[in-house]
């Protein structure tokens, strides 16, 4: 195994909104990177902005802006957006930055004089949107196959990269080197997309179609095609042309990570382009699947986008970034849903790991002095905990390595399950009862010594909790996960432990999809309201006369209430709390002029008040007897 690892994600198109898909795969190589430092290699994090072409120099235009000073300004959407989301890039790149232009001017020099590019005549049906060709063949129903929009006929003289003489070459370099194209199931699509006849690329514009480009440094009326030039960043930031040592130092590790929608360009195209020149290619090109809603693929151009930074708002960084990592299968679509979401925090992260946290520490706190008790000697089940925390850094570390992130998570859960159920069978609170103290120490140090080191593999997937909660063994971040830290028996007995932090409060009511930007309003925020807004909500005495449970629905009560001038329907999640037969005839208190909703299709014509702690509700009620529909102010 080398102890260097580059990785980089596309360069994203400047000009899109960053979404759910965005914040993917940029996380993944957080994720990723954030993982091989922690496991003692030296990183390089590279991601950016593709900001020429076409769409970009028209959309400028419709702004009455230069496409440049237009590229400026939207930047800052993904630069603000991975700054929030704990990104951790050692370097931004910007298609736009001379830097990078030098490279792409450079390499379009050598393979001219080289011959490997020529000037020809070209006829094609092209996108504008998706910015390539398409042969007739491809359309589907005339339309451009990605994107269905209508294309239009070009004939025009442009220059071509003899990319077809690759061909052969390619398919034997595929072959040969198995971690080159990743999943598997990507790679036998590439070998299948290579069986037909590979053609030449057409790697120019002519400015008078398009003059957003970098210009071609042997033709002044031409302009690099925006694939040509995005490929080249990935050298450009390492220091292809600037840096001789720096470049030699990362590109061979190199991983480009990619979602499967531009395989390849980053499988075909760009192998071609690096052989023709004479650098090595990449080491890993690694194709994650797609994020979907609904089962359609989520992007700006069908609307249906979900804006990561709105998650983030509702729920937390953090939390959002455990999601997106622990529910899709590298390499395979996942479908987006809020309920989804919900579901898993509340068992992963509440439960499990924040449930472990909070009764670990709570009972250090009130069995051994707030302090991380001397362990005695240990038993079958201590040294079964020990075994399986001490060898989780190494599993985590090879799945990490086969880009199995939602694996590896659950590795650590596992962990996590495990040590529960440890506390569970060794009941530390009958321990202390019974005055059992050696026991009790040598369980409670193995819980809190397994709970430590399943949390700092977790620091990767959620820096900001880790560093909290490395905050409860008072330990700065830095040092849970410095590499001694993760030996079993590192954490030294007399630790002082801080009770009472609660990582991941439940989720109880999930907020209504904020994310969907096309539908969906946005969060609300707390806000104080006036008297004239609290006069606007009515609440009623209403007497219960009525009340069953929702078949198929164990939360839910239907309740008939009198409301002295008419009688409603309410469906209420307190099934668990209250039997119907034990409400009826009880006067609540209900909210009356809420906007019915559908209830698992059943209507709702309010809602009653409840108070609610943790895992205890009780009605909200009147204290006396007073007529129903009497108001409340
Ligand atoms: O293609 N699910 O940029 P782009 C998962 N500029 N990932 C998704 C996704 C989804 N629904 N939608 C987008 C470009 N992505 C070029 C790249 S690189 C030299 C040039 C992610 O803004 C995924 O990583 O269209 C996908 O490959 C990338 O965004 C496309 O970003
Ligand atoms: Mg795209």
């Amino acid at each position: 195994m080398s102890d260097r690892f580059y990785i980089t994600t596309p360069i994203y198109y400047v000009n899109d909104e960053p979404h759910i898909g965005h914040a993917y795969t940029t996380i993944a190589a957080d994720v990723l990177t954030r993982y091989n430092r922690l496991f003692g290699k030296e990183a390089f994090f590279l991601t950016g902005t593709d900001e020429h072409g076409q769409k970009l120099q028209d959309t400028a235009a419709s702004k009455g802006m230069g496409p440049k000073q237009y590229c400026d300004s939207i930047v800052t959407r993904f630069l603000n957006s991975w700054q929030r989301l704990n990104i951790s890039n050692d370097d931004f790149i910007r298609t736009t930055e001379e830097r990078h232009k030098d490279v792409v001017r450079h390499i379009l020099q050598k393979l001219f004089d080289e011959g490997e590019i020529y000037k020809g005549s070209y006829e094609g049906w092209y996108c504008k949107y998706e910015e390539r060709f398409w042969t007739e063949k491809d359309l589907v129903a005339g339309n451009c196959p990605d994107c269905d929009r209508p294309v239009s006929k070009i004939t025009e003289d442009n220059y071509f990269f003899k990319m077809g003489q690759y061909q052969n070459w390619l398919v034997g370099y595929i072959r040969d080197n198995p971690d080159f194209i990743r999943p598997e199931h990507r790679k036998n699509e590439v070998l299948g997309y290579l069986q037909q006849p590979l053609g030449d690329l057409c790697i120019s514009r002519p400015k008078s179609r398009l003059s957003w480009g970098i210009e071609l440094p042997f033709d002044k009326d031409y302009v690099c095609y925006v694939w040509f030039d995005a490929l080249l960043n990935y050298i450009t930031a390492p220091g292809y042309l600037t840096d001789k040592a720096k470049f030699e130092k990362w590109w061979p590790y190199s991983v480009h990570l990619i979602g499967k929608d531009i395989l390849t360009t980053h499988a075909v195209y760009w192998p071609c382009m690096l052989k023709a020149a004479g650098i090595p290619l990449p080491k890993t090109i690694f194709a994650h699947g797609w994020w979907l809603l609904e089962n359609a693929k989520m992007s700006k151009s069908r609307g249906n986008v979900i804006k990561p930074l709105e998650l983030a708002d509702a729920y937390g960084v953090d939390p959002f970034r455990y999601f997106l990592m622990r529910e899709m299968t590298m390499g395979q679509d996942s479908s987006y849903s809020e309920q989804a979401f919900v579901g898993r925090y509340n068992s992963d992260l509440a439960n499990d790991f924040g449930n472990l946290a909070s009764r670990v520490t709570k009972m250090i706190s009130s069995y051994t002095d707030g302090m991380v008790p001397t362990p005695s000697a240990s038993e079958t089940g201590d040294k079964e905990i020990e075994k399986a925390a001490s060898s989780l850094a190494g599993k985590v570390a090879a799945l990490v390595d086969e880009f199995k992130l939602n694996v590896a998570i659950e590795e650590i859960l596992q962990v996590v399950r495990l040590l529960n159920r440890y506390v569970e069978s060794n009941r530390p609170w009958d321990l202390y009862k019974n005055g059992n103290r050696e026991r009790l120490n040598t369980v409670l140090y193995t819980a809190s010594e397994g709970l430590r080191i399943a949390g700092r593999l977790l620091y990767p997937v959620m820096p900001y909790k880790i560093e909290e909660f490395a905050g409860i063994f008072n330990l700065k971040v830095e040092e849970l996960i410095s590499e001694a830290a993760s030996d079993w028996g590192w954490m030294r007995a007399a630790t002082k432990i801080e009770a009472g932090t609660v990582l991941f409060p439940r989720i109880e009511k999930a907020p209504k999809a904020q994310g969907v930007v096309s539908a969906e309003k946005k969060a609300e925020e707390v806000a104080i309201i006036d008297f004239g807004d609290f006069q606007k909500l009515k609440f009623r005495v209403a007497r219960v006369i009525g009340a069953e449970k929702v078949a198929g629905a164990d939360k839910l009560l239907k309740l008939q209430i009198d409301l002295g001038t008419e009688t409603r329907q309410i469906v209420a999640g307190i099934a668990q709390f209250y039997q119907p037969d034990a409400l009826v005839g009880r006067s609540i208190v209900v909210l009356a002029n809420l906007q019915p909703a559908k209830i698992r299709g059943i209507e709702s014509q309010g809602m009653l008040l409840a108070a609610k702690d943790g895992n205890r509700l009780v009605l909200v009620s009147v204290d006396g007897e007073i007529a129903p529909g009497s108001g409340i102010s």
